[in-house]
């Protein structure tokens, strides 16, 4: 028996476009995201962390390769940064690398590398504006280009204090210390001033006779100097 050659050609089409939809479902459909506003870095990165999402700041929202380059040589217009941590604590006195890739960012005009013109915006602001976090990743990224990363999100500068930074206050934020300092006593004055309120009972024995107004204000007064 012979089937007709119309058949055998509409097997086949039916086949043939059954397969290549089937084949064709198969591929993955990909669909391009825009890039995400801000880089969402957790409180709890390592440095190493740090390192490969400051690279890859560096690489995107910074644009800071719009302008420089890590190793190369030549006549340049912008400093090229390959080991750029072996000479970062040496470029302004008085500031170690931190302190100087920081200053560098956020105040790139302050102090200008040697044969090069000023020119670099400052990072912390549009159009670039990385927020401090970023700027933290960036820093310990430019600390590997020829030095050991130490920075921390938790790491405090002179333009930034992370909240609640523990290693900030001995360190760099003396000011701010000091500006805790003074608030504390008046809470320990505070504080006195709060147990004689367990003075309250011999407050009470007074009470009887005296009148209720002055049990705010006579009381209070003459117990804390009482007591001290
Ligand atoms: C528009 C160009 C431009 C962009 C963008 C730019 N810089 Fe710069 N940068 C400069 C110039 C010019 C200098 C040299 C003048 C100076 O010291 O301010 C410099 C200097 C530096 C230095 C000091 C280098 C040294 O040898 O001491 C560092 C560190 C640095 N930039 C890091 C960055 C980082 C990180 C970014 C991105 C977040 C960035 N820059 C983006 C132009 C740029």
């Amino acid at each position: 028996m012979t089937i007709p050659v119309t058949a055998r050609i509409g097997a086949l089409v039916l086949a043939s476009t059954a397969f290549y939809g089937y084949v064709g479902q198969m591929v993955p459909q990909s669909e391009v995201q825009p890039p995400p506003a801000s880089i969402v870095i957790p409180a709890d990165l390592t440095t190493d962390q740090m390192v490969t999402v400051g690279r890859q700041i560096m690489d995107t929202k910074g644009l800071c390769f719009t302008c420089h380059t890590i190793g190369r040589t030549g006549a340049l217009r912008f400093p090229d940064l390959a080991g750029v941590a072996g000479r970062a604590a040496e470029r302004v006195p008085g500031l170690n690398d931190i302190e100087y890739f920081a200053q560098s960012m956020y105040e790139p005009d302050r102090f200008v590398v040697q044969g090069f013109n000023p020119g670099m915006p400052a990072i912390n602001r549009p159009p670039i504006g990385l927020t401090d976090q970023e700027i933290l990743t960036v820093i310990a990224y430019l600390q590997s280009l020829g030095g050991t990363p130490t920075v921390t999100l938790q790491t405090a500068h002179a333009y930034y204090t992370p909240p609640g930074a523990p290693d900030a206050a001995p360190a760099a934020a003396d000011s701010s210390a000091q500006g805790a300092a003074p608030g504390a006593p008046p809470a320990q004055g505070a504080a006195p001033g709060a147990a004689p309120a367990g003075g309250a009972p011999p407050a009470q024995k007074p009470a009887p006779g005296a009148p209720p107004a002055a049990q705010g204000a006579a009381p209070a007064p003459p117990a804390s100097p009482a007591q001290r």
